[in-house]
């Protein structure tokens, strides 16, 4: 995964809905190596650091978001090798030495009932999960740094090899499709179906509830389009999280709005395909979602 687009496309849609007052500038080094990671859930890290550094800068400042090479020579916690250094940087409040002490503690906030203490447990999670490490800085007055190190995704695979790829695995489940342009969800429902879904497909939200709602058996996923003529995917989602709760979620979007970010913030199981994406790529999503459901 290219970190730099990905990121680039985070950074783009957060510079529209953080406040005026708080510049967003970012920093990518050239010919950053593809590192191992989900998308979905490095949006989930991105989102988390950027709202905490708005949080910080009450009255505007700088967040910096950096992509970098970095290598560790001497050996311990990380491990020595090639990293790729995502660095999120603000010039907010900072924290106190107590306060970064305890930051990465689920349920820890120093923001009351605004805040659940949730978002730097998830960074925390995912990047552990993804073999990362990562590490903040901060000194009250002085602003926060936060460090990601991610893995390098492995050389590719001889062309002889099958890819060790997470749609490798055999696919039985049922996939809910909602998909309002015909071509997109032609693709989307051949791709499924030729990886052994079962797939039932339909246009908009009214149509999912519905057939969600007769479907005898289980939906293990939903896949839908972020935006939609009739009925808001977020009501299509929380319609049908009420019949399905066990399901995964994936909103494929060519464009993250507002509220559907939030969203990624405050209902951790969704996950995002930004548009366009590949057959693979969609694949891989959908793969990844069964699997962190069970
Ligand atoms: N960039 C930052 N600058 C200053 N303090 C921070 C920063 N990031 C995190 N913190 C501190 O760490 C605490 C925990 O952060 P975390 O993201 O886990 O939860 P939260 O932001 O309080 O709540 P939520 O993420 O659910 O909105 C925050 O309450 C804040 O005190
Ligand atoms: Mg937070």
């Amino acid at each position: 995964m290219p970190l730099p687009a990905l990121v680039a496309r985070v950074v783009e849609t957060l510079a529209r809905i953080l406040p005026e007052n708080i510049r967003v500038k970012h920093v990518f080094e050239q010919d950053i190596p593809p590192v191992l990671v989900d998308p979905g859930q490095m949006d989930q890290v991105l989102v988390n650091l950027c709202l905490n550094a708005r949080d910080a800068m009450p009255d505007g400042g700088d967040l910096t978001i950096e992509i970098a090479r970095k290598t560790i020579q001497d050996g311990g916690e990380p491990p020595r090798g090639d990293w790729v250094c995502l660095t999120v940087r603000d010039t907010g409040v900072g924290m106190t030495e107590e306060t970064l002490r305890k930051a990465f503690e689920p349920f820890f906030t120093t923001k009351g009932e605004l805040g659940s203490g949730l978002g730097l447990a998830s960074v925390y999670g995912i990047v552990q999960q993804t073999g990362g490490h990562v590490s903040a800085q901060s000194e009250p007055g002085r602003g926060t740094t936060f460090q990601v190190l991610l893995p390098l995704a492995p050389e590719p695979p001889r062309a002889s090899v099958p890819p060790a790829s997470a749609s490798a695995q055999p696919a039985s489940a049922t996939i809910l499709v909602a998909e309002d342009e015909p071509p997109v969800r032609r693709l989307i429902v051949e791709s499924l179906k030729k990886s052994g879904y079962t797939v039932l497909d339909v246009e908009n939200g009214d149509q999912a509830l519905e057939v969600a709602r007769r479907h005898r058996g289980a939906i293990d996923l939903l896949c839908t389009d972020g935006v939609m003529p009739g009925m808001a995917s977020r009501e299509l989602i929380t319609g049908f999280r009420r019949l399905f709760p066990e399901a995964a979620i994936i909103v494929c979007s060519g464009h993250i709005e507002e509220q559907a970010l939030r969203d990624v913030v405050e209902k951790r199981a969704l996950r995002f395909l930004p548009k366009p994406f590949t057959s693979r790529e969609l694949m891989d999503s959908v793969a990844l979602a069964l699997a962190k459901r069970n």
